[in-house]
Protein backbone atom coordinates (compact mmCIF):
# COMPACT_ATOMS: atom_id res chain seq x y z
CA UNK A 1 0.00 0.00 0.00
CA UNK A 2 2.83 2.18 1.09
CA UNK A 3 4.17 2.32 -3.03
CA UNK A 4 0.68 3.96 -3.68
CA UNK A 5 0.51 8.01 -3.25
CA UNK A 6 -0.83 9.05 -0.27
CA UNK A 7 -4.72 10.08 -0.61
CA UNK A 8 -4.52 12.40 2.45
CA UNK A 9 -1.17 13.60 4.35
CA UNK A 10 -1.72 16.19 7.33
CA UNK A 11 1.54 17.94 7.55
CA UNK A 12 2.47 19.68 11.67
CA UNK A 13 -1.22 19.87 12.71
CA UNK A 14 -1.33 21.82 15.93
CA UNK A 15 -4.14 22.83 17.86
CA UNK A 16 -4.28 24.43 20.88
CA UNK A 17 -7.79 24.75 22.93
CA UNK A 18 -7.64 27.95 25.71
CA UNK A 19 -4.40 29.43 24.43
CA UNK A 20 -3.26 26.30 26.62
CA UNK A 21 -4.68 22.90 26.11
CA UNK A 22 -2.31 21.35 23.01
CA UNK A 23 -4.57 18.91 21.79
CA UNK A 24 -2.10 17.81 18.54
CA UNK A 25 1.27 19.10 18.42
CA UNK A 26 3.24 19.45 15.22
CA UNK A 27 1.03 16.05 13.63
CA UNK A 28 1.86 13.92 10.61
CA UNK A 29 -0.37 11.33 9.11
CA UNK A 30 -0.65 9.46 5.64
CA UNK A 31 -3.10 7.30 4.70
CA UNK A 32 -3.19 5.56 1.10
CA UNK A 33 -5.93 4.52 -0.57
CA UNK A 34 -7.44 1.36 0.29
CA UNK A 35 -5.75 1.37 3.49
CA UNK A 36 -7.45 0.67 6.98
CA UNK A 37 -5.31 2.90 9.64
CA UNK A 38 -6.16 2.83 13.07
CA UNK A 39 -5.13 6.23 15.61
CA UNK A 40 -4.56 5.21 18.84
CA UNK A 41 -3.78 6.82 22.00
CA UNK A 42 -4.89 7.22 25.48
CA UNK A 43 -7.73 9.03 26.56
CA UNK A 44 -7.37 12.93 25.82
CA UNK A 45 -4.41 12.03 23.77
CA UNK A 46 -6.00 14.38 20.61
CA UNK A 47 -7.41 11.29 18.20
CA UNK A 48 -10.88 13.36 18.17
CA UNK A 49 -9.90 16.80 17.81
CA UNK A 50 -6.96 15.52 14.79
CA UNK A 51 -10.16 13.87 13.07
CA UNK A 52 -12.20 17.34 13.58
CA UNK A 53 -9.67 19.54 11.99
CA UNK A 54 -9.61 16.69 9.03
CA UNK A 55 -13.34 16.76 8.63
CA UNK A 56 -13.62 20.47 9.04
CA UNK A 57 -15.39 20.87 12.27
CA UNK A 58 -11.94 22.50 14.00
CA UNK A 59 -9.43 24.81 11.92
CA UNK A 60 -5.60 24.12 12.97
CA UNK A 61 -3.67 26.84 14.55
CA UNK A 62 -0.66 25.73 12.47
CA UNK A 63 0.00 22.74 9.54
CA UNK A 64 -1.44 21.52 6.10
CA UNK A 65 -3.61 19.11 4.89
CA UNK A 66 -2.92 17.57 1.33
CA UNK A 67 -5.67 15.58 -0.98
CA UNK A 68 -3.84 13.60 -3.57
CA UNK A 69 -0.54 15.70 -2.99
CA UNK A 70 -2.68 19.33 -3.55
CA UNK A 71 -2.77 21.90 -0.61
CA UNK A 72 -6.95 21.86 1.09
CA UNK A 73 -8.48 24.07 3.60
CA UNK A 74 -11.45 22.98 5.19
CA UNK A 75 -13.64 25.80 6.82
CA UNK A 76 -16.42 23.50 7.15
CA UNK A 77 -17.56 19.75 7.88
CA UNK A 78 -19.19 20.29 4.19
CA UNK A 79 -15.52 21.22 2.36
CA UNK A 80 -14.34 18.48 4.05
CA UNK A 81 -17.10 16.07 2.42
CA UNK A 82 -16.75 17.69 -1.27
CA UNK A 83 -13.55 16.70 -0.55
CA UNK A 84 -14.38 13.46 0.32
CA UNK A 85 -13.98 13.40 3.26
CA UNK A 86 -16.72 12.20 6.21
CA UNK A 87 -16.25 11.38 9.79
CA UNK A 88 -19.12 9.45 12.10
CA UNK A 89 -18.38 11.03 15.64
CA UNK A 90 -17.60 8.95 18.60
CA UNK A 91 -21.30 10.74 19.96
CA UNK A 92 -23.98 10.17 16.95
CA UNK A 93 -25.45 13.54 15.61
CA UNK A 94 -28.43 12.16 14.11
CA UNK A 95 -31.29 13.83 15.42
CA UNK A 96 -33.58 11.25 17.23
CA UNK A 97 -37.13 12.20 16.75
CA UNK A 98 -36.46 12.20 12.69
CA UNK A 99 -37.03 9.26 10.87
CA UNK A 100 -33.85 7.52 9.43
CA UNK A 101 -34.43 8.70 5.98
CA UNK A 102 -34.86 12.27 6.91
CA UNK A 103 -31.61 12.07 8.99
CA UNK A 104 -30.03 10.97 5.84
CA UNK A 105 -31.33 13.75 4.24
CA UNK A 106 -30.15 16.50 6.25
CA UNK A 107 -28.00 18.31 4.47
CA UNK A 108 -27.90 16.31 1.28
CA UNK A 109 -27.20 18.77 -1.68
CA UNK A 110 -29.37 18.23 -4.96
CA UNK A 111 -32.84 17.22 -3.27
CA UNK A 112 -36.26 18.48 -4.32
CA UNK A 113 -37.60 21.25 -1.89
CA UNK A 114 -40.63 19.29 -1.01
CA UNK A 115 -39.17 16.00 1.34
CA UNK A 116 -38.51 13.25 -1.23
CA UNK A 117 -38.62 10.27 0.87
CA UNK A 118 -38.81 8.29 -2.34
CA UNK A 119 -35.16 9.21 -3.89
CA UNK A 120 -33.95 8.62 -0.34
CA UNK A 121 -35.16 5.36 0.32
CA UNK A 122 -34.06 4.35 -3.56
CA UNK A 123 -30.41 5.61 -2.77
CA UNK A 124 -30.42 3.73 0.70
CA UNK A 125 -31.73 0.62 -1.12
CA UNK A 126 -28.38 1.23 -3.28
CA UNK A 127 -26.13 1.00 -0.17
CA UNK A 128 -28.17 -1.78 1.55
CA UNK A 129 -27.49 -4.03 -1.00
CA UNK A 130 -23.84 -3.52 -1.93
CA UNK A 131 -22.77 -3.26 1.53
CA UNK A 132 -25.62 -5.35 3.70
CA UNK A 133 -26.46 -2.69 5.71
CA UNK A 134 -29.68 -3.46 6.40
CA UNK A 135 -32.74 -0.79 7.88
CA UNK A 136 -35.94 0.39 7.93
CA UNK A 137 -35.95 4.48 6.36
CA UNK A 138 -39.67 5.02 8.30
CA UNK A 139 -37.91 4.09 11.75
CA UNK A 140 -37.13 6.71 14.36
CA UNK A 141 -33.99 7.21 15.47
CA UNK A 142 -34.92 7.19 19.35
CA UNK A 143 -36.08 4.06 18.04
CA UNK A 144 -32.94 2.80 16.90
CA UNK A 145 -30.49 0.61 19.12
CA UNK A 146 -26.74 2.15 19.32
CA UNK A 147 -25.70 -0.55 16.23
CA UNK A 148 -28.69 0.59 14.10
CA UNK A 149 -27.93 4.10 14.47
CA UNK A 150 -23.73 3.83 13.78
CA UNK A 151 -25.45 2.41 10.45
CA UNK A 152 -27.50 5.23 9.74
CA UNK A 153 -24.14 7.71 10.13
CA UNK A 154 -22.24 5.30 8.19
CA UNK A 155 -24.85 5.67 5.24
CA UNK A 156 -25.18 8.92 6.04
CA UNK A 157 -20.87 9.98 5.21
CA UNK A 158 -21.41 7.14 2.28
CA UNK A 159 -24.09 8.05 0.31
CA UNK A 160 -22.17 12.03 0.14
CA UNK A 161 -19.59 9.91 -1.66
CA UNK A 162 -16.55 9.79 0.94
CA UNK A 163 -13.59 8.60 -0.21
CA UNK A 164 -11.73 8.87 2.91
CA UNK A 165 -14.32 7.48 6.25
CA UNK A 166 -13.11 8.63 9.26
CA UNK A 167 -14.81 6.51 12.51
CA UNK A 168 -14.58 7.35 15.92
CA UNK A 169 -14.09 4.65 18.23
CA UNK A 170 -17.14 2.85 16.23
CA UNK A 171 -16.79 -0.54 17.88
CA UNK A 172 -17.06 0.75 21.67
CA UNK A 173 -21.01 0.69 21.52
CA UNK A 174 -21.57 -2.70 19.05
CA UNK A 175 -21.97 -5.86 20.03
CA UNK A 176 -19.48 -8.44 19.02
CA UNK A 177 -21.92 -9.73 15.87
CA UNK A 178 -22.35 -6.22 14.84
CA UNK A 179 -18.33 -5.40 14.87
CA UNK A 180 -18.15 -8.59 12.42
CA UNK A 181 -20.88 -6.96 10.13
CA UNK A 182 -18.97 -3.48 10.23
CA UNK A 183 -15.63 -4.96 9.74
CA UNK A 184 -17.27 -7.04 6.64
CA UNK A 185 -18.09 -3.18 5.59
CA UNK A 186 -14.87 -1.67 6.14
CA UNK A 187 -13.16 -4.46 4.10
CA UNK A 188 -15.70 -4.14 0.77
CA UNK A 189 -14.56 -0.18 1.01
CA UNK A 190 -11.15 -1.23 1.38
CA UNK A 191 -10.95 -3.64 -1.75
CA UNK A 192 -12.82 -0.49 -3.53
CA UNK A 193 -9.61 1.50 -2.82
CA UNK A 194 -11.38 3.61 -0.07
CA UNK A 195 -9.32 5.00 2.87
CA UNK A 196 -10.52 4.27 6.48
CA UNK A 197 -9.05 5.57 9.54
CA UNK A 198 -10.09 3.91 12.49
CA UNK A 199 -9.90 5.13 16.32
CA UNK A 200 -10.28 2.53 18.55
CA UNK A 201 -9.07 1.87 22.20
CA UNK A 202 -9.55 -2.28 21.70
CA UNK A 203 -6.18 -3.76 20.48
CA UNK A 204 -7.41 -6.81 19.51
CA UNK A 205 -9.29 -5.08 16.65
CA UNK A 206 -6.33 -2.99 15.96
CA UNK A 207 -4.59 -6.21 15.12
CA UNK A 208 -7.12 -7.81 13.43
CA UNK A 209 -8.48 -5.29 10.86
CA UNK A 210 -5.48 -2.60 10.75
CA UNK A 211 -2.75 -2.03 7.79
CA UNK A 212 -1.12 0.82 9.42
CA UNK A 213 -0.70 1.90 12.94
CA UNK A 214 -0.27 5.56 14.46
CA UNK A 215 -0.32 6.61 17.62
CA UNK A 216 -0.58 9.89 19.36
CA UNK A 217 0.87 10.45 22.76
CA UNK A 218 -0.07 14.19 24.87
CA UNK A 219 -1.20 15.45 21.43
CA UNK A 220 2.43 13.87 19.55
CA UNK A 221 3.38 10.95 17.34
CA UNK A 222 4.44 8.67 19.51
CA UNK A 223 4.98 5.92 17.24
CA UNK A 224 3.68 5.14 13.52
CA UNK A 225 4.60 1.99 11.93
CA UNK A 226 2.51 -0.64 9.59
CA UNK A 227 0.76 -3.12 11.20
CA UNK A 228 2.82 -5.97 10.16
CA UNK A 229 6.14 -4.75 12.39
CA UNK A 230 4.63 -5.57 15.68
CA UNK A 231 4.94 -8.89 17.28
CA UNK A 232 2.97 -11.69 16.11
CA UNK A 233 1.82 -13.22 19.36
CA UNK A 234 -1.58 -11.45 20.32
CA UNK A 235 -0.53 -11.21 23.79
CA UNK A 236 2.83 -9.90 23.01
CA UNK A 237 1.17 -7.37 20.71
CA UNK A 238 -1.38 -5.59 22.78
CA UNK A 239 1.18 -5.29 25.19
CA UNK A 240 3.69 -3.47 22.98
CA UNK A 241 0.70 -1.33 21.69
CA UNK A 242 0.01 -0.42 25.36
CA UNK A 243 3.65 0.67 26.24
CA UNK A 244 4.05 3.02 23.17
CA UNK A 245 0.47 4.32 24.46
CA UNK A 246 0.62 5.01 27.72
CA UNK A 247 4.51 5.22 27.73
CA UNK A 248 4.22 2.30 31.39
CA UNK A 249 3.67 -1.53 31.58
CA UNK A 250 -0.10 -1.94 31.79
CA UNK A 251 -0.99 -5.26 33.57
CA UNK A 252 -4.74 -6.13 33.68
CA UNK A 253 -4.56 -8.59 36.14
CA UNK A 254 -7.52 -8.66 38.79
CA UNK A 255 -6.44 -9.73 42.56
CA UNK A 256 -9.94 -10.22 44.26
CA UNK A 257 -9.68 -10.17 47.90
CA UNK A 258 -12.46 -12.08 50.08
CA UNK A 259 -15.53 -9.44 50.90
CA UNK A 260 -18.17 -10.77 53.35
CA UNK A 261 -21.32 -11.16 52.02
CA UNK A 262 -24.12 -8.84 53.10
CA UNK A 263 -28.41 -8.38 52.90
CA UNK A 264 -29.54 -8.31 49.49
CA UNK A 265 -29.99 -4.49 47.86
CA UNK A 266 -31.70 -5.92 44.99
CA UNK A 267 -34.23 -8.21 44.89
CA UNK A 268 -36.00 -8.94 41.20
CA UNK A 269 -38.72 -11.69 41.21
CA UNK A 270 -40.84 -13.05 38.13
CA UNK A 271 -39.96 -9.99 36.75
CA UNK A 272 -42.02 -8.76 33.33
CA UNK A 273 -41.08 -6.05 31.25
CA UNK A 274 -42.49 -5.15 27.69
CA UNK A 275 -40.11 -3.14 25.18
CA UNK A 276 -41.38 -0.21 23.46
CA UNK A 277 -43.23 -1.93 20.51
CA UNK A 278 -45.22 -3.71 23.73
CA UNK A 279 -44.10 -7.53 23.60
CA UNK A 280 -42.06 -9.20 26.36
CA UNK A 281 -38.40 -7.81 26.63
CA UNK A 282 -38.11 -9.88 30.32
CA UNK A 283 -39.96 -13.01 30.37
CA UNK A 284 -40.08 -13.42 34.67
CA UNK A 285 -36.52 -13.55 35.64
CA UNK A 286 -35.41 -13.70 39.01
CA UNK A 287 -32.18 -12.95 41.06
CA UNK A 288 -30.62 -10.99 43.72
CA UNK A 289 -27.71 -9.24 44.25
CA UNK A 290 -26.29 -8.78 47.68
CA UNK A 291 -23.85 -6.20 49.49
CA UNK A 292 -20.13 -7.37 48.90
CA UNK A 293 -20.85 -9.17 45.84
CA UNK A 294 -20.70 -8.28 41.63
CA UNK A 295 -23.43 -9.77 40.01
CA UNK A 296 -22.61 -9.38 35.92
CA UNK A 297 -25.30 -9.35 33.26
CA UNK A 298 -24.29 -10.60 30.55
CA UNK A 299 -25.18 -11.13 26.70
CA UNK A 300 -25.61 -10.09 22.83
CA UNK A 301 -27.17 -6.37 23.39
CA UNK A 302 -31.07 -6.87 22.52
CA UNK A 303 -31.69 -9.95 24.88
CA UNK A 304 -33.70 -7.66 27.63
CA UNK A 305 -30.66 -6.40 29.20
CA UNK A 306 -31.50 -2.56 28.37
CA UNK A 307 -35.22 -2.64 29.84
CA UNK A 308 -33.91 -4.72 33.06
CA UNK A 309 -32.01 -1.71 33.69
CA UNK A 310 -34.44 0.68 32.56
CA UNK A 311 -37.27 -1.11 35.21
CA UNK A 312 -34.32 -1.15 37.79
CA UNK A 313 -33.51 2.15 37.81
CA UNK A 314 -37.35 3.28 37.70
CA UNK A 315 -37.01 4.51 33.47
CA UNK A 316 -39.66 1.45 32.81
CA UNK A 317 -42.75 0.59 34.14
CA UNK A 318 -42.53 -3.23 34.86
CA UNK A 319 -45.78 -5.15 33.63
CA UNK A 320 -45.40 -8.66 36.27
CA UNK A 321 -43.44 -9.50 39.23
CA UNK A 322 -41.55 -7.37 41.28
CA UNK A 323 -38.19 -5.90 41.92
CA UNK A 324 -36.70 -4.06 45.38
CA UNK A 325 -33.74 -1.99 45.92
CA UNK A 326 -33.01 -1.26 49.07
CA UNK A 327 -31.33 2.23 49.69
CA UNK A 328 -30.03 4.55 47.05
CA UNK A 329 -29.14 3.60 43.18
CA UNK A 330 -25.66 4.78 41.83
CA UNK A 331 -25.99 4.53 37.95
CA UNK A 332 -23.10 4.27 35.07
CA UNK A 333 -25.23 4.29 32.32
CA UNK A 334 -24.05 3.05 29.00
CA UNK A 335 -25.23 6.18 27.57
CA UNK A 336 -22.86 8.76 29.08
CA UNK A 337 -23.68 11.90 27.35
CA UNK A 338 -27.18 12.19 27.23
CA UNK A 339 -28.16 9.80 30.30
CA UNK A 340 -25.07 10.55 32.10
CA UNK A 341 -23.96 14.08 31.88
CA UNK A 342 -25.70 17.67 31.03
CA UNK A 343 -22.75 18.65 28.17
CA UNK A 344 -23.30 22.23 28.68
CA UNK A 345 -23.01 22.69 32.34
CA UNK A 346 -19.68 22.64 34.08
CA UNK A 347 -17.30 19.95 35.22
CA UNK A 348 -18.44 20.86 38.97
CA UNK A 349 -22.06 20.81 38.43
CA UNK A 350 -21.68 17.46 36.30
CA UNK A 351 -19.96 16.50 39.39
CA UNK A 352 -22.93 16.81 41.83
CA UNK A 353 -25.63 16.17 39.65
CA UNK A 354 -27.09 12.75 41.05
CA UNK A 355 -26.26 14.49 44.88
CA UNK A 356 -27.12 17.90 44.56
CA UNK A 357 -29.69 17.85 47.29
CA UNK A 358 -26.77 16.58 49.73
CA UNK A 359 -26.11 18.70 52.44
CA UNK A 360 -22.63 19.82 51.62
CA UNK A 361 -23.37 20.84 48.35
CA UNK A 362 -26.94 22.88 48.76
CA UNK A 363 -28.02 25.51 51.38
CA UNK A 364 -31.37 26.04 51.76
CA UNK A 365 -32.00 27.97 48.85
CA UNK A 366 -28.58 28.59 47.11
CA UNK A 367 -25.63 25.89 45.72
CA UNK A 368 -23.12 25.99 47.90
CA UNK A 369 -20.63 26.58 44.95
CA UNK A 370 -17.25 26.74 46.36
CA UNK A 371 -17.52 23.11 48.30
CA UNK A 372 -18.98 21.65 44.66
CA UNK A 373 -15.42 23.12 43.08
CA UNK A 374 -14.01 21.44 45.97
CA UNK A 375 -15.82 18.48 45.65
CA UNK A 376 -15.09 18.32 41.59
CA UNK A 377 -11.39 19.38 42.07
CA UNK A 378 -10.91 15.80 44.29
CA UNK A 379 -12.86 13.77 41.76
CA UNK A 380 -10.17 15.18 39.14
CA UNK A 381 -7.39 14.36 41.25
CA UNK A 382 -8.80 11.00 42.29
CA UNK A 383 -10.00 9.84 38.59
CA UNK A 384 -7.19 11.40 36.93
CA UNK A 385 -9.74 13.32 34.84
CA UNK A 386 -7.62 15.39 31.94
CA UNK A 387 -9.54 18.91 32.16
CA UNK A 388 -8.08 22.69 32.17
CA UNK A 389 -10.41 23.53 35.16
CA UNK A 390 -13.57 22.75 37.17
CA UNK A 391 -15.38 25.55 35.26
CA UNK A 392 -14.91 24.14 31.87
CA UNK A 393 -18.07 22.47 30.11
CA UNK A 394 -18.22 19.04 30.60
CA UNK A 395 -18.68 19.12 26.45
CA UNK A 396 -14.86 20.08 26.30
CA UNK A 397 -13.90 16.80 27.71
CA UNK A 398 -12.51 13.77 25.59
CA UNK A 399 -14.65 11.03 25.65
CA UNK A 400 -12.65 8.85 27.83
CA UNK A 401 -12.49 11.80 30.56
CA UNK A 402 -15.86 12.28 29.96
CA UNK A 403 -16.69 8.76 31.32
CA UNK A 404 -14.20 8.86 34.26
CA UNK A 405 -16.07 11.88 35.54
CA UNK A 406 -19.28 10.08 35.60
CA UNK A 407 -17.52 7.06 37.18
CA UNK A 408 -16.25 8.98 39.86
CA UNK A 409 -19.43 11.09 40.24
CA UNK A 410 -21.41 7.36 40.72
CA UNK A 411 -18.59 5.70 42.22
CA UNK A 412 -18.37 7.93 45.25
CA UNK A 413 -22.13 8.46 45.99
CA UNK A 414 -22.21 5.67 48.80
CA UNK A 415 -24.89 4.17 47.29
CA UNK A 416 -25.94 0.68 48.51
CA UNK A 417 -26.71 -0.95 44.95
CA UNK A 418 -23.92 0.43 42.06
CA UNK A 419 -25.65 -0.11 38.23
CA UNK A 420 -22.73 -0.37 35.85
CA UNK A 421 -23.35 -0.45 32.11
CA UNK A 422 -20.42 -0.98 30.10
CA UNK A 423 -18.07 1.15 32.52
CA UNK A 424 -15.25 0.26 30.48
CA UNK A 425 -16.11 1.20 26.82
CA UNK A 426 -14.53 4.05 25.50
CA UNK A 427 -11.33 3.71 28.32
CA UNK A 428 -7.84 3.64 27.23
CA UNK A 429 -6.26 0.30 29.06
CA UNK A 430 -4.58 2.20 31.57
CA UNK A 431 -8.19 3.35 33.01
CA UNK A 432 -9.44 0.08 32.20
CA UNK A 433 -6.90 -0.64 34.94
CA UNK A 434 -8.14 1.78 37.38
CA UNK A 435 -11.78 1.62 36.77
CA UNK A 436 -11.79 -2.60 37.39
CA UNK A 437 -9.77 -1.85 40.99
CA UNK A 438 -12.54 1.22 42.02
CA UNK A 439 -15.09 -1.55 40.77
CA UNK A 440 -13.77 -4.45 43.17
CA UNK A 441 -13.18 -1.65 45.98
CA UNK A 442 -16.52 -0.41 45.73
CA UNK A 443 -18.23 -3.88 46.62
CA UNK A 444 -16.90 -3.70 50.27
CA UNK A 445 -19.44 -1.16 50.69
CA UNK A 446 -22.15 -2.00 47.92
CA UNK A 447 -23.79 -4.67 46.07
CA UNK A 448 -22.85 -4.05 41.85
CA UNK A 449 -24.71 -5.14 38.89
CA UNK A 450 -22.28 -4.74 36.21
CA UNK A 451 -23.82 -5.00 32.48
CA UNK A 452 -21.18 -5.84 30.12
CA UNK A 453 -21.00 -6.42 26.85
CA UNK A 454 -17.08 -7.85 27.57
CA UNK A 455 -17.35 -11.58 28.54
CA UNK A 456 -13.37 -11.44 29.76
CA UNK A 457 -14.89 -8.36 31.85
CA UNK A 458 -17.49 -9.76 33.39
CA UNK A 459 -15.35 -13.16 33.90
CA UNK A 460 -12.24 -11.05 35.51
CA UNK A 461 -14.75 -9.11 37.75
CA UNK A 462 -18.05 -10.85 38.58
CA UNK A 463 -18.74 -13.19 41.70
CA UNK A 464 -22.28 -14.35 39.69
CA UNK A 465 -22.93 -13.99 36.15
CA UNK A 466 -26.64 -14.60 34.65
CA UNK A 467 -26.21 -14.65 30.80
CA UNK A 468 -29.39 -13.23 29.37
CA UNK A 469 -30.77 -14.79 26.58
CA UNK A 470 -34.59 -13.79 25.01
CA UNK A 471 -35.81 -12.09 28.04
CA UNK A 472 -34.64 -14.94 30.17
CA UNK A 473 -31.68 -15.48 32.55
CA UNK A 474 -29.13 -18.41 33.35
CA UNK A 475 -27.21 -18.00 36.52
CA UNK A 476 -23.66 -19.24 36.81
CA UNK A 477 -21.59 -18.86 39.97
CA UNK A 478 -17.74 -18.46 39.88
CA UNK A 479 -14.87 -19.34 39.82
CA UNK A 480 -15.73 -19.33 36.11
CA UNK A 481 -12.31 -21.11 34.69
CA UNK A 482 -14.19 -24.15 33.52
CA UNK A 483 -17.47 -22.62 32.72
CA UNK A 484 -16.01 -20.32 30.23
CA UNK A 485 -17.34 -22.61 27.07
CA UNK A 486 -20.44 -22.78 28.55
CA UNK A 487 -21.34 -19.08 29.37
CA UNK A 488 -20.16 -18.88 25.67
CA UNK A 489 -22.89 -21.01 24.73
CA UNK A 490 -25.84 -19.59 27.13
CA UNK A 491 -25.27 -16.44 25.11
CA UNK A 492 -25.92 -18.12 21.66
CA UNK A 493 -28.50 -19.42 23.01
CA UNK A 494 -27.41 -23.30 23.57
N1 LIG B 1 -13.66 22.07 22.25
C1 LIG B 1 -12.67 21.94 23.13
N2 LIG B 1 -12.34 22.95 23.98
C2 LIG B 1 -11.34 22.83 24.87
N3 LIG B 1 -10.59 21.72 25.01
C3 LIG B 1 -10.85 20.68 24.21
C4 LIG B 1 -11.91 20.72 23.24
N4 LIG B 1 -11.94 19.54 22.59
C5 LIG B 1 -10.96 18.79 23.12
N5 LIG B 1 -10.30 19.46 24.09
C6 LIG B 1 -9.15 18.97 24.88
O1 LIG B 1 -8.17 18.49 23.98
C7 LIG B 1 -7.53 17.30 24.48
C8 LIG B 1 -7.64 16.19 23.46
O2 LIG B 1 -8.99 15.77 23.39
P1 LIG B 1 -9.52 14.70 22.33
O3 LIG B 1 -10.99 14.70 22.43
O4 LIG B 1 -8.92 14.99 21.01
O5 LIG B 1 -8.89 13.35 22.92
P2 LIG B 1 -9.08 11.82 22.41
O6 LIG B 1 -7.70 11.31 22.08
O7 LIG B 1 -10.11 11.74 21.37
O8 LIG B 1 -9.52 11.11 23.77
P3 LIG B 1 -10.63 9.94 24.06
O9 LIG B 1 -9.96 8.63 23.82
O10 LIG B 1 -10.92 10.11 25.52
O11 LIG B 1 -11.81 10.21 23.20
C9 LIG B 1 -8.22 17.01 25.81
O12 LIG B 1 -7.42 17.53 26.82
C10 LIG B 1 -9.54 17.77 25.72
O13 LIG B 1 -10.01 18.16 26.98
MG1 LIG C 1 -12.04 10.91 21.34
Amino acid sequence: MKNSNPILSMRNITKIFSGKVRANDAVNLDVHPGEIHALLGENGAGKTTLMNILSGYYRADEGEIFMHGKPVLFKSPRQAIENGIGMVHQHFMLVPQHTVAENIALGLKGLPFVFPLRIIEGRLREFVSKYDLSIEPGARIWQLSVGERQKVEIIKVLIRGARVLILDEPTSVLTPEEIDRLFRILKKMKAEGKAIIFITHKLGEVLEISDYITILRKGRVAASLPSSAIAQKEEKAKAELALKMVGREVILDVKKKHVNLGDAVLEVKDLLILNDRGSEAVKGISFSVRRGEIFGIVGVAGNGQGPLVEAITGHRPISGGGCTVTGEIGYIPEDRLNMGSVPDLTIAENSILTQYRNSCFSGHLFLNLPSIQEWAKKLIAMFNIMASGVNTPAKQLSGGNLQRLILARELSRNSSLLIAEQPTHGLDVGSIEYVWKSILEQRKNAGILLVSGDLSEALALCDRIGVMYHGKVTIFTGPFSNKIEKIGLKMIGM
